[in-house]
Parts: structure tokens; sequence; C-alpha cells
């Protein structure tokens, strides 16, 4: 059975960037506040006019290039953000990739959005569907915050990155050794955008859709359950954690990242941390801080390397995969 390679790497950040001490003019927080409790210290926002396809396009062209290809069999787009509620946009990104004709379909699963993606692309091309699949995570987050909610305003912030999978051979480098995905509908209300769907509507409610979060239980079921799913993956790749050489888990807040990894008694630089320059992009945030990693030369071809996530819904999950030989787009 061949399994999914990953093959080709892209990332595309909007221009605009809001520094911390934006936030904190506009919410009543303060710099030091942020960067102490999250590690954020600017985000990259979209102006008006730009949209999630906007994004995904710029990341999903810079994959195909890394990858070499200008063709692939399916499109994935990973977003919890899409540009109308109807129809998906990946249809648009695979159109305005070139690609009009492949099956395309968007994912939701928010925060863990790039895992459940490249899921779907290790079942289709394990299951002989496809022998190349893009898979592109994109959001513009910050489209939902309401940018006078000081709980929300600092952490949200936009941007794209994409991964290209190629059937291949378990063995070789880039191989998806193993992914584990959870979810739990009754920890819904931790993470929610209320307005907007279809439940508000047939209520006639046309309040804003905002994003509300409870931080702090959010913040408690995130390292709990990185930890596990972390253990989970290794356990299924075969893997002992010792051989784990960096966690480039989703990058919500830089204290549940170094929590994940002490608890797993790995040393505190094994976590990547690209927050500090992107902040929370949700789906976006683990391909975009591989790329990050890979293109700063921190991961290196042959790294192993774990992917935990955890997120609104709630979903969560992680992947396990050796860093390829491959020039991020
Ligand atoms: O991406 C999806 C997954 N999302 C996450 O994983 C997010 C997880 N949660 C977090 O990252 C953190 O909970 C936050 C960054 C959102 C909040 O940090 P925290 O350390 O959990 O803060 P807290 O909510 O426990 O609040 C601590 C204190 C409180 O004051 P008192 O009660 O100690 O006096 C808050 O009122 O900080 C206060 N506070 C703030 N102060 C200044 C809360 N938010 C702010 C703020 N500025 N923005």
């Amino acid at each position: 059975m061949p399994s999914a390679v990953l093959c080709g790497l892209g990332a595309w950040l909007p221009p605009d960037v809001v520094t911390n001490a934006d936030v904190a003019a506009r919410t009543g927080t303060t710099d030091e506040w942020i960067t102490a409790r999250t590690g954020i210290r600017q985000r990259h926002v979209v102006r008006a006019g730009t949209g999630t396809a906007d994004l995904a396009v710029e990341a999903g062209s810079r994959a195909l290039k890394s990858a070499g290809l200008d063709a692939v069999d399916y499109v994935v787009l990973a977003t919890t953000t899409p540009d109308r509620l109807c129809p998906a946009t990946a249809p648009e990104v695979a159109h305005r990739l070139g690609l009009a004709g492949v099956p395309a379909f968007d994912v939701s699963a928010v925060c863990s959005g790039f895992l459940y993606a490249t899921q779907v692309a290790r079942a289709l091309i394990s299951g002989g569907q496809a022998e190349t699949v893009l898979v592109v995570a994109a959001e513009s987050f910050t489209t939902l915050v309401d940018p006078d909610d000081r709980a929300t305003a600092p952490i949200f912030g936009d941007g794209a990155g994409a991964a290209v999978y190629r059937a291949g051979d378990p063995d070789e480098p880039g191989a998806v050794a193993a992914v584990a995905l959870h979810s739990d509908g009754g920890l819904a209300d931790l993470i929610a955008v209320d307005g907007g769907g279809a439940l508000a509507r047939s209520a006639g409610d046309t309040a804003p859709a905002h994003i509300r979060m409870f931080g702090r239980s959010t913040f408690a079921h995130a390292i709990k359950n990185m930890e596990a799913v972390t253990r989970e993956v290794l356990a299924i790749a075969g893997w002992d954690l010792a051989e784990v050489k960096h966690v480039v888990g989703h990058q919500a807040n830089a204290r549940i990242l170094t929590a994940v990894t002490q608890r797993l008694g790995l040393p505190d630089d094994a976590a990547v941390l690209h927050l500090d320059q992107v902040g929370n992009t949700a789906g976006a945030s683990i391909p975009l801080a591989l790329h990050h990693g890979s293109a700063t030369g921190r991961i290196r071809a042959g790294d192993r390397l774990v992917l935990p996530a955890f997120g609104a819904g709630a979903t969560w999950g992680a992947a396990a995969l050796v860093w390829p030989d491959l020039v991020p787009g």
C-alpha cells in the first residue's frame, strides 16, 4: 500500500502587520501581558477585500512549485473561515491554481484542520484514489475577531500553509508515519462563533459572527490532550519519544507548547515556536511553523517530527513524520 509522502511546502502571510502595541491601544491590554501570557508579538492580518482563497492560492502555488508539480489529483482545503457560506472555497482555489476539474473540497476542523486534511490525503493516496494531493490550510481568523475584545484580539492572526503529498514508500523521508485524530462535541462551547450559522439564521438572530473563547479551560484541555495524542501517535508509528527532534504543534500559546514538551520529557528547545511572528492562525499554524522551521534551517532532512494540535470543536490530533529533503516555497 503506498504511503503519503510530503514533497512540497508553501506558505503565505498577508503583508499587513498588527503589533501588540496596536492591540493594546484598542483593547486596554498591554504588550507585556500579551507577550508574557502567550508569546505572541505580532500577527499578520488580511486587509479589506482580501479573503481566504487569496491566501490559499499564494501558499498553494508555492507548495506546487516546491514539489515541482503543476498538476495534482485532489485539492483539500482546511479552513474554518471560508470566503462564503456556500459554495466551498476549495474549488475556487483549485481553479485559480490552474487545477480546474480536479476534485476540491473544504475540511472544517479549526486548529486541527491541517491534520484532518492530511489524514484525508493519506487515505486518498493509500487507497489508490490519488497519486498527488495538495493540502492547503488557510485562515482569515481575524475576520471573526471583535477588535475590541481583549480575550481574542491579541490571539489570532491570518495566513496560509500548504503541503503536497505524493504516493511513495513508507520508509522514505517525508512519509507520514502515523496520524491520530479525535473530537469531542461536548467541548464545543470552549471556543465558538455563534453568529452567521443556520441555527442563528433560523432564529432570526443577526448578531455579528464573533469568536468567543474560554481561554483558561481551553488551555488545560489543550495541554492534556496534546500530550496524550502525541504519545498515541508515537505508539502507532512505533517511535520512542527520545527519537523526536521537534514538536511542531498548533501555535496557540507558547506556554501550551512548552508545557506539552516538558510533560513529554523532551528538552524545551524541542518545541518549534513561530507564534511570536504570526499569532494563532488556527488550521494554518502547523504548516506555517513547518515552513518557518525548515526555511530557517532549524528543521533538517532526517529529523523526526511530531505535530500535535488542539482546538475548537473540540478537535485534536497529531501526526508523525521524518522530515524530507525539500526546498520550501
Ligand atoms: O487555537 C485554539 C486553541 N486555543 C487555545 O489553546 C487558547 C488557550 N488559552 C490561552 O492561550 C490562554 O488561556 C489565554 C492567553 C487566552 C489567556 O491567558 P491565561 O493565562 O489563561 O489568562 P486568564 O484567562 O487565566 O486570566 C489571567 C488574568 C485575569 O486577571 P485576574 O483574574 O488574575 O486578576 C484576567 O482578567 O489576566 C487577565 N486577563 C488579561 N489582562 C490583560 C485576561 N486577558 C487579559 C488581557 N490583558 N488580554
